[in-house]
Protein backbone atom coordinates (compact mmCIF):
# COMPACT_ATOMS: atom_id res chain seq x y z
CA UNK A 1 0.00 0.00 0.00
CA UNK A 2 1.02 3.30 -0.66
CA UNK A 3 1.93 5.92 1.91
CA UNK A 4 1.24 8.77 0.16
CA UNK A 5 -2.37 8.14 -0.50
CA UNK A 6 -2.88 7.02 2.70
CA UNK A 7 -1.33 9.69 4.59
CA UNK A 8 -3.37 11.10 7.37
CA UNK A 9 -4.20 14.75 6.58
CA UNK A 10 -7.61 16.91 5.52
CA UNK A 11 -7.85 14.95 1.96
CA UNK A 12 -10.65 13.51 0.93
CA UNK A 13 -9.33 11.99 -1.81
CA UNK A 14 -6.18 11.30 -3.40
CA UNK A 15 -5.27 9.94 -7.12
CA UNK A 16 -2.02 9.29 -7.52
CA UNK A 17 0.03 8.96 -11.16
CA UNK A 18 -3.11 7.18 -12.57
CA UNK A 19 -2.85 5.71 -16.08
CA UNK A 20 -5.97 4.26 -17.91
CA UNK A 21 -5.27 3.12 -22.16
CA UNK A 22 -8.15 1.20 -24.13
CA UNK A 23 -5.77 -0.62 -26.62
CA UNK A 24 -4.18 2.93 -28.21
CA UNK A 25 -6.46 5.19 -26.34
CA UNK A 26 -4.50 7.19 -24.01
CA UNK A 27 -8.07 7.81 -21.52
CA UNK A 28 -5.57 8.46 -18.17
CA UNK A 29 -2.42 9.74 -18.32
CA UNK A 30 -0.78 10.40 -15.03
CA UNK A 31 -3.69 12.08 -13.62
CA UNK A 32 -2.79 13.54 -10.22
CA UNK A 33 -5.61 15.31 -8.29
CA UNK A 34 -6.45 15.73 -4.19
CA UNK A 35 -9.67 16.82 -3.07
CA UNK A 36 -10.11 17.99 -0.03
CA UNK A 37 -12.92 18.34 2.05
CA UNK A 38 -16.22 20.79 1.11
CA UNK A 39 -14.89 21.16 -2.88
CA UNK A 40 -17.20 21.64 -5.43
CA UNK A 41 -14.90 20.50 -8.49
CA UNK A 42 -16.23 21.10 -11.82
CA UNK A 43 -14.37 17.98 -14.10
CA UNK A 44 -14.46 19.77 -17.76
CA UNK A 45 -13.60 18.62 -21.43
CA UNK A 46 -14.31 17.90 -24.77
CA UNK A 47 -15.42 14.30 -26.21
CA UNK A 48 -13.28 11.57 -25.21
CA UNK A 49 -11.19 13.44 -22.72
CA UNK A 50 -11.19 11.27 -20.18
CA UNK A 51 -13.52 12.43 -17.64
CA UNK A 52 -15.68 9.91 -17.41
CA UNK A 53 -12.91 7.00 -17.15
CA UNK A 54 -11.68 9.00 -13.93
CA UNK A 55 -15.07 9.19 -12.32
CA UNK A 56 -15.29 5.04 -12.96
CA UNK A 57 -11.87 4.65 -11.33
CA UNK A 58 -12.87 6.82 -8.69
CA UNK A 59 -15.94 5.11 -8.00
CA UNK A 60 -14.15 1.46 -8.80
CA UNK A 61 -16.42 0.74 -12.39
CA UNK A 62 -12.54 0.71 -13.87
CA UNK A 63 -9.60 -0.31 -12.86
CA UNK A 64 -6.38 1.63 -13.60
CA UNK A 65 -3.84 0.15 -15.38
CA UNK A 66 -0.96 1.80 -13.02
CA UNK A 67 -1.82 4.46 -10.16
CA UNK A 68 -3.22 4.40 -7.07
CA UNK A 69 -7.00 6.03 -5.61
CA UNK A 70 -7.06 6.83 -1.85
CA UNK A 71 -10.04 7.89 -0.08
CA UNK A 72 -10.52 8.97 3.61
CA UNK A 73 -7.21 7.74 4.39
CA UNK A 74 -7.44 4.07 2.34
CA UNK A 75 -6.45 2.47 -0.04
CA UNK A 76 -9.59 1.80 -2.37
CA UNK A 77 -7.50 1.22 -5.77
CA UNK A 78 -8.23 -2.61 -5.77
CA UNK A 79 -11.89 -2.65 -4.27
CA UNK A 80 -15.19 -3.11 -5.84
CA UNK A 81 -17.52 -0.45 -6.63
CA UNK A 82 -19.90 -1.83 -3.81
CA UNK A 83 -17.41 -1.68 -1.15
CA UNK A 84 -16.33 2.01 -2.61
CA UNK A 85 -20.02 2.73 -2.54
CA UNK A 86 -19.81 1.65 1.69
CA UNK A 87 -16.85 3.55 2.43
CA UNK A 88 -19.17 7.06 0.94
CA UNK A 89 -18.64 7.41 -2.28
CA UNK A 90 -22.03 7.62 -4.02
CA UNK A 91 -22.69 8.81 -7.93
CA UNK A 92 -24.91 9.79 -10.44
CA UNK A 93 -24.84 8.33 -13.78
CA UNK A 94 -24.81 10.48 -17.60
CA UNK A 95 -28.47 8.82 -17.57
CA UNK A 96 -30.37 7.83 -14.57
CA UNK A 97 -30.61 4.51 -13.14
CA UNK A 98 -34.13 4.07 -11.62
CA UNK A 99 -36.93 1.81 -11.13
CA UNK A 100 -39.91 3.16 -13.86
CA UNK A 101 -42.74 1.50 -11.98
CA UNK A 102 -42.31 2.48 -8.32
CA UNK A 103 -43.71 6.00 -7.24
CA UNK A 104 -40.77 8.80 -6.32
CA UNK A 105 -40.63 7.60 -2.44
CA UNK A 106 -40.82 4.05 -2.95
CA UNK A 107 -37.15 4.55 -5.71
CA UNK A 108 -35.35 6.61 -2.16
CA UNK A 109 -36.52 3.91 -0.03
CA UNK A 110 -34.56 1.11 -2.13
CA UNK A 111 -31.80 3.10 -2.61
CA UNK A 112 -31.71 3.61 1.28
CA UNK A 113 -32.07 -0.16 1.57
CA UNK A 114 -29.20 -1.01 -0.98
CA UNK A 115 -26.88 0.58 1.52
CA UNK A 116 -28.24 -0.28 5.04
CA UNK A 117 -27.43 -3.90 5.93
CA UNK A 118 -29.82 -3.85 8.24
CA UNK A 119 -32.40 -3.70 5.88
CA UNK A 120 -34.50 -5.81 3.47
CA UNK A 121 -34.55 -4.96 -0.41
CA UNK A 122 -38.25 -6.64 -0.18
CA UNK A 123 -39.17 -4.51 2.95
CA UNK A 124 -37.72 -1.17 3.04
CA UNK A 125 -40.32 0.99 4.20
CA UNK A 126 -40.76 -0.68 7.54
CA UNK A 127 -38.20 2.10 9.00
CA UNK A 128 -39.43 4.93 9.97
CA UNK A 129 -36.31 6.86 10.35
CA UNK A 130 -35.45 5.57 6.71
CA UNK A 131 -38.81 7.01 5.49
CA UNK A 132 -37.87 10.53 7.39
CA UNK A 133 -34.33 10.86 5.48
CA UNK A 134 -35.54 10.13 2.34
CA UNK A 135 -38.87 12.61 2.53
CA UNK A 136 -35.95 15.65 4.15
CA UNK A 137 -34.15 14.38 0.85
CA UNK A 138 -36.77 14.85 -1.15
CA UNK A 139 -37.69 18.28 0.41
CA UNK A 140 -34.24 19.60 -0.16
CA UNK A 141 -34.21 18.26 -3.76
CA UNK A 142 -37.81 19.97 -3.99
CA UNK A 143 -39.26 16.48 -5.45
CA UNK A 144 -41.84 16.64 -2.13
CA UNK A 145 -44.72 16.95 -4.37
CA UNK A 146 -44.08 14.49 -6.83
CA UNK A 147 -43.37 11.63 -3.81
CA UNK A 148 -46.59 9.66 -4.55
CA UNK A 149 -46.37 9.69 -8.48
CA UNK A 150 -44.53 6.90 -10.40
CA UNK A 151 -41.32 7.71 -11.47
CA UNK A 152 -41.92 6.99 -15.99
CA UNK A 153 -44.11 9.47 -15.41
CA UNK A 154 -42.25 12.21 -14.99
CA UNK A 155 -39.90 15.13 -16.64
CA UNK A 156 -35.98 14.28 -17.76
CA UNK A 157 -34.97 16.87 -15.13
CA UNK A 158 -37.00 15.80 -12.52
CA UNK A 159 -35.84 12.49 -12.84
CA UNK A 160 -32.06 13.94 -12.68
CA UNK A 161 -32.91 15.25 -9.51
CA UNK A 162 -34.41 12.23 -7.58
CA UNK A 163 -31.42 9.96 -9.25
CA UNK A 164 -29.21 12.41 -7.18
CA UNK A 165 -31.77 12.49 -3.95
CA UNK A 166 -31.26 8.88 -4.38
CA UNK A 167 -27.76 8.69 -4.42
CA UNK A 168 -27.86 10.48 -0.87
CA UNK A 169 -29.71 8.01 0.80
CA UNK A 170 -26.18 6.47 1.78
CA UNK A 171 -24.73 9.48 3.44
CA UNK A 172 -21.89 9.28 1.50
CA UNK A 173 -18.95 11.90 1.97
CA UNK A 174 -17.98 12.09 -1.98
CA UNK A 175 -20.46 12.79 -4.56
CA UNK A 176 -19.44 12.20 -8.37
CA UNK A 177 -22.16 13.71 -11.10
CA UNK A 178 -21.61 12.89 -14.67
CA UNK A 179 -23.40 15.82 -16.59
CA UNK A 180 -25.89 16.29 -14.26
CA UNK A 181 -27.50 19.20 -16.76
CA UNK A 182 -27.18 17.08 -19.97
CA UNK A 183 -30.34 16.56 -22.30
CA UNK A 184 -32.32 18.92 -19.44
CA UNK A 185 -33.70 22.42 -21.76
CA UNK A 186 -30.96 25.38 -21.28
CA UNK A 187 -33.53 27.60 -19.96
CA UNK A 188 -34.31 24.59 -17.30
CA UNK A 189 -30.24 24.22 -16.38
CA UNK A 190 -29.85 27.02 -13.98
CA UNK A 191 -32.51 26.28 -11.87
CA UNK A 192 -31.76 22.83 -11.76
CA UNK A 193 -28.07 23.77 -10.73
CA UNK A 194 -29.56 25.84 -8.18
CA UNK A 195 -31.36 22.97 -6.36
CA UNK A 196 -28.75 20.62 -6.54
CA UNK A 197 -26.12 22.93 -5.25
CA UNK A 198 -28.43 24.28 -2.32
CA UNK A 199 -29.01 20.86 -1.48
CA UNK A 200 -25.79 19.76 -1.14
CA UNK A 201 -24.79 22.54 0.49
CA UNK A 202 -27.04 21.64 3.03
CA UNK A 203 -25.74 18.40 3.31
CA UNK A 204 -21.99 19.54 3.22
CA UNK A 205 -21.04 17.63 0.16
CA UNK A 206 -17.70 17.55 -1.45
CA UNK A 207 -18.62 17.53 -4.84
CA UNK A 208 -16.94 16.18 -8.51
CA UNK A 209 -19.30 17.29 -11.13
CA UNK A 210 -18.39 16.74 -14.92
CA UNK A 211 -19.85 19.70 -17.17
CA UNK A 212 -19.79 21.09 -20.50
CA UNK A 213 -21.68 24.25 -20.22
CA UNK A 214 -19.04 27.05 -18.87
CA UNK A 215 -21.64 29.11 -17.37
CA UNK A 216 -22.50 26.51 -15.35
CA UNK A 217 -19.40 25.94 -14.45
CA UNK A 218 -18.36 29.48 -13.30
CA UNK A 219 -20.88 30.22 -11.45
CA UNK A 220 -21.02 26.25 -9.17
CA UNK A 221 -17.20 25.22 -9.04
CA UNK A 222 -15.03 25.95 -6.73
CA UNK A 223 -12.30 24.81 -8.77
CA UNK A 224 -12.57 23.80 -12.20
CA UNK A 225 -9.96 20.12 -13.36
CA UNK A 226 -9.88 20.21 -17.31
CA UNK A 227 -8.88 17.46 -19.25
CA UNK A 228 -7.64 16.75 -22.86
CA UNK A 229 -6.41 13.13 -24.58
CA UNK A 230 -6.40 11.35 -20.43
CA UNK A 231 -4.34 14.30 -19.54
CA UNK A 232 -4.68 17.28 -17.35
CA UNK A 233 -4.26 20.62 -18.79
CA UNK A 234 -5.19 23.19 -16.08
CA UNK A 235 -6.18 23.08 -12.19
CA UNK A 236 -7.29 25.92 -10.09
CA UNK A 237 -10.15 28.77 -9.27
CA UNK A 238 -12.93 28.84 -12.19
CA UNK A 239 -11.81 32.21 -13.57
CA UNK A 240 -7.70 31.55 -13.72
CA UNK A 241 -8.45 27.67 -15.13
CA UNK A 242 -10.91 28.80 -17.97
CA UNK A 243 -8.37 31.38 -19.01
CA UNK A 244 -5.54 29.37 -19.45
CA UNK A 245 -4.33 28.97 -23.07
CA UNK A 246 -4.77 25.12 -22.66
CA UNK A 247 -8.25 25.04 -21.74
CA UNK A 248 -9.42 27.98 -24.33
CA UNK A 249 -7.42 25.58 -27.02
CA UNK A 250 -8.50 22.35 -25.99
CA UNK A 251 -11.59 22.54 -24.27
CA UNK A 252 -14.02 25.83 -25.14
CA UNK A 253 -12.79 25.86 -28.50
CA UNK A 254 -12.09 29.75 -28.19
CA UNK A 255 -8.28 29.14 -29.31
CA UNK A 256 -7.35 27.40 -32.87
CA UNK A 257 -5.99 24.28 -31.29
CA UNK A 258 -2.73 23.62 -33.22
N1 LIG B 1 -14.83 0.89 -21.94
C1 LIG B 1 -14.13 1.47 -22.92
N2 LIG B 1 -13.56 0.77 -23.91
C2 LIG B 1 -12.83 1.36 -24.88
N3 LIG B 1 -12.60 2.68 -24.93
C3 LIG B 1 -13.13 3.44 -23.97
C4 LIG B 1 -13.92 2.89 -22.92
N4 LIG B 1 -14.31 3.91 -22.09
C5 LIG B 1 -13.80 5.03 -22.62
N5 LIG B 1 -13.09 4.75 -23.74
C6 LIG B 1 -12.33 5.74 -24.54
O1 LIG B 1 -11.54 6.50 -23.66
C7 LIG B 1 -11.53 7.88 -24.02
C8 LIG B 1 -12.06 8.70 -22.85
O2 LIG B 1 -13.45 8.44 -22.73
P1 LIG B 1 -14.37 9.07 -21.59
O3 LIG B 1 -15.68 8.39 -21.68
O4 LIG B 1 -13.65 9.02 -20.31
O5 LIG B 1 -14.48 10.57 -22.10
P2 LIG B 1 -15.35 11.78 -21.53
O6 LIG B 1 -14.40 12.88 -21.23
O7 LIG B 1 -16.25 11.31 -20.46
O8 LIG B 1 -16.21 12.20 -22.83
P3 LIG B 1 -17.75 12.70 -22.98
O9 LIG B 1 -17.71 14.18 -22.74
O10 LIG B 1 -18.07 12.38 -24.41
O11 LIG B 1 -18.61 11.95 -22.01
C9 LIG B 1 -12.38 7.97 -25.30
O12 LIG B 1 -11.52 7.91 -26.41
C10 LIG B 1 -13.27 6.75 -25.22
O13 LIG B 1 -13.65 6.32 -26.52
MG1 LIG C 1 -18.33 11.17 -20.24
Amino acid sequence: MSADITEAGLALLRVDRVNKRFGAVVAAADITMVVQPGERISLIGSNGAGKTTLVNMITGYLKPDTGRIGFDRRDITPLAPRAITRLGVARSFQIPQLYGDLTVLDNMLVANACHDQRLSFWHPAQRPEAIERAERLLERFRLGEHRGRRVAELPGGVRKLLDIAMALTGAPKLLLLDEPTSGVAAQEKFPMMDTIMTALGQESMTVLFVEHDMEIVERYASRVVAFYAGRIVADGAPRQALATDDVRRYVTGELIAE
